[in-house]
């Protein structure tokens, strides 16, 4: 028995203790001076102006969706078939329409060249995934986007710390989202991330994370200028926008505070473990030429080389008998325009259209990479894997 799970000890003594110490000496519980710390250190660490803290990955998803609509107006947005739900539907519920684009293997990311080419006057973004750690952008991509005025929203929820030419994946677009969820690279048990350079971007942000209430922004001219224009309404309680309540607590933040401070430690661990893991496949068996370059895996990946169905059921039935956590079709569970929610919403669109999607879909996996995995364990799932 391997017993690999897709994610060990992401909680750790030192969080909870941290967690302790905080409950006894504060009176003051949610969104306070924490969260704003929390806010501060991530976006040093990542290299913004702004980071809002809410409380999921898909909570930033909902909320950046809804601002892109209130500041670029409502349309359609290019997504990938390899991502996670909340990533379509957040688009579907800001009234956009979703439109797919194939992936390549390589990084699992959208195509350049099908990004530009379904590029039309009604597109409104385009909502790139890095998926499990891989970078999913390229400079000549970015440089088409800006020469378009196609503003970038990057959801990193599972990449955070992956690099482009010696940048952090997170900064490139109009803003970027990112989740805490217990299993990703780290954790707040629950919680999430909307980072931006941009002033009204953010400011928006900050209204639809709190009920849409003119109060929670930062900007006194914005305050008082809306306020002007609604002399009917109390400046307390005015609602500018359709807002929800995404807001964190103080404790996720002091989890957050104290799990930053481990991860870039971490992340070189990931990568160096999926780096064995890479060297050490048969590459006649899986496809091994990921682009590594910047990449931060928190899972293996693991795609068949070719399209065997026969191999597909052994390899899932070796890493059940031997106790490996794994998830078909990789993030998302593979072809995210299959799913029902998508189907029923785009009944014209065809998802086996999306080719190397659908290969993902049918043919791949991801197992755990934890920074403490050992190498001896790396090297035997590989021999299992190998000998299949
Ligand atoms: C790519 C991606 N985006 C968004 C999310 C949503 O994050 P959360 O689980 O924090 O809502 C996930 C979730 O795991 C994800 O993998």
């Amino acid at each position: 028995m391997l017993n690999i799970p897709l994610m060990s000890d992401n909680i750790q003594k030192e969080d909870v203790n941290a967690l302790i110490s905080f409950l006894k000496e504060t009176n003051r519980f949610t969104q306070g001076p924490k969260v704003r710390e929390f806010e501060q250190v991530w976006s040093e660490w990542l290299g913004v102006k702004h980071s809002l803290f809410v409380n999921s990955g898909s909570s930033a998803n909902y909320i950046t969706m809804a601002v892109l609509r209130d500041l670029y107006g409502e349309g359609e947005v290019i997504v990938p078939p390899i991502a996670w739900s909340s990533d379509i539907a957040s688009v579907f519920a800001a009234g956009h329409t979703p439109v797919f684009v194939d992936i390549e293997k390589k990084n699992l990311a959208m195509q350049e060249k099908e990004i530009l080419s379904h590029i039309t006057d009604k597109t409104r973004a385009v909502f790139l995934t890095h998926v499990l750690g891989f970078k999913g952008l390229s400079g000549p991509l970015l440089k088409a986007l800006r020469e378009r005025d196609i503003p970038l929203i990057e959801d990193v929820c599972e990449s955070h710390g992956a690099m482009m030419d010696g940048q952090k994946c997170g900064t490139f677009g109009l803003a970027s989202n990112f989740s805490f969820y217990y299993a990703h690279h780290m954790s707040t048990i629950e919680g999430g991330m909307i980072c931006t350079n941009d002033d009204r971007f953010y400011q928006y942000c900050r209204l639809y994370r709190s009920h849409g209430m003119v109060r929670e922004s930062t900007d006194e001219n914005f305050k008082a200028d809306i306020a002007r224009q609604y002399p009917d309404l109390r400046p307390e309680f005015l609602f500018l926008v359709p807002g929800y309540n995404m807001r964190s607590t103080e404790l996720n933040a002091v989890i957050g505070l104290n799990q930053i401070k481990r991860l870039d430690a971490n992340n070189k661990r990931r990568a160096e473990n999926f780096k064995l893991f890479l060297d050490n496949l048969d590459p006649k068996k899986y496809f091994t030429d990921f682009d590594i370059e910047g990449a931060v895996n928190y899972a293996f990946v693991l795609l068949l080389r070719e399209p065997d169905d026969a191999m597909f059921q052994r390899v899932t039935e070796a890493l059940r008998e031997n106790g490996v956590e794994f998830r078909r079709g990789t993030a998302g569970g593979g072809n995210l325009a299959r799913q029902p929610f998508v189907r029923e919403r785009l009944p014209g669109f065809d998802p086996a259209s999306l080719k190397n999607a659908e290969f993902v879909h049918s043919y791949g996996f991801y197992t755990g990479n934890y920074p403490d995995l050992s190498e001896e364990k790396i090297l035997s799932l590989c021999k299992l894997l190998n000998a299949i």
